[in-house]
């Protein structure tokens, strides 16, 4: 069971993990083991062998797992705070990258705070669509639902990014909102991988997330040493262009990048036309992950 602390405890646990100290043990569920799982709505219960990741009850669990966290982030101007601002032109990005009508099935992978999943969802009813959502957290999931309508055409998936058990092509688009720079490499690269496997040809994968912002920028100076500490795969994204992660099969694949608040967040659309010249069949998906 979770255990109940005061919010007070919380922020001294929260400051000690990010300053280097022993992140404190807290279970986010009575589970144990490792291994996938996978589980639509309604339930969440989860059974059998299913732990999230690790990396997120190392370095999130103050900000995801906890939900005393959820409880604290779930607030949109706390959100928009921490993206400087500028949470409603970056999900307005994503949400015109897709359109005011969502016919067919859309994936978003991973849970965010705010509104977003919810805008898609009533542009997905609009257009007699769907959309799936997947995150690792039943606790993220289970907020979600919170602040989705009763009627909203949206199923909840429980289960990692880097092993999604969705059909190839089976999305018409799939959206990564500021989720790609949490991960550790491996997660990351096998969670693009699976993005671009259940993309159906035709359809359009859209990622916002960090990126490199300009010399000039104050967010390069003050922000990266605060970023690093507490988010420390996100330099990666600093540091590389994110083709540098998708499967070699894609890296040559047309994108378009587009830039915000002095380049430091980006917007990649990638849209899946022709299948590349290389083979990105399931075994060559599978070797490709292996290899990273
Ligand atoms: C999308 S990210 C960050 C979003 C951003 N901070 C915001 O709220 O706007 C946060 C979510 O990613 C989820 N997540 C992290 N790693 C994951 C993984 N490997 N598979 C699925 N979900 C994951 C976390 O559980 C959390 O719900």
């Amino acid at each position: 069971m979770q255990e109940t602390i005061p919010v007070s405890k919380f922020w001294a646990m929260a400051i000690t993990s990010t300053t280097g100290a022993k992140a404190p043990a807290i279970t986010p569920r009575a589970v144990s083991g490792s291994g996938v799982f996978h589980q639509k709505t309604p339930g969440f219960e989860v059974e059998g062998a299913y732990a999230p990741p690790a990396y997120l009850q190392k370095y999130y669990w103050w900000t995801y797992v906890h939900p005393a966290a959820v409880r604290i982030f779930e607030r949109q101007w706390l959100i928009d705070l921490i993206l400087w601002g500028n949470y409603e032109s970056l999900r307005e990005a994503a949400l015109d990258e897709f359109g005011a009508e969502l016919p067919g099935a859309t994936l978003q992978i991973a849970c965010v705070y705010g509104d977003l999943s919810a805008r898609i969802a009533e542009r997905a009813k609009a257009g007699g669509g769907t959309l799936d959502v997947v995150d690792a957290l039943p606790v993220q999931l289970k907020n979600l639902r919170a602040k989705l309508p009763d009627d909203a055409p949206v199923s909840l998936t429980v289960s990692s990014s880097d092993s999604l058990a969705f059909a190839d092509a089976s999305f018409d688009r799939v959206l990564l909102f500021f989720l790609l720079h949490e991960m550790p490499r491996d997660v990351r690269e096998a969670t693009l991988a699976h993005a671009l496997r259940v993309l159906k040809p035709g359809g359009k994968l859209v990622i916002v997330d960090y990126a490199k912002p300009r010399l000039w920028h104050p967010a390069r100076w003050i922000w990266y040493p605060v970023i690093g500490r507490l988010e420390p795969f996100a330099k990666e994204l600093w540091s590389n262009d994110l083709r540098l992660f998708m499967p070699e099969a894609w890296r040559n694949a047309r994108m378009q990048r587009s830039s915000f608040f002095g380049g430091l967040y980006q917007k990649v659309v990638l849209e899946k036309g022709v299948a590349p010249a290389s083979d990105i069949s399931p075994r060559a998906l599978d070797a490709s992950i292996a290899a990273a």
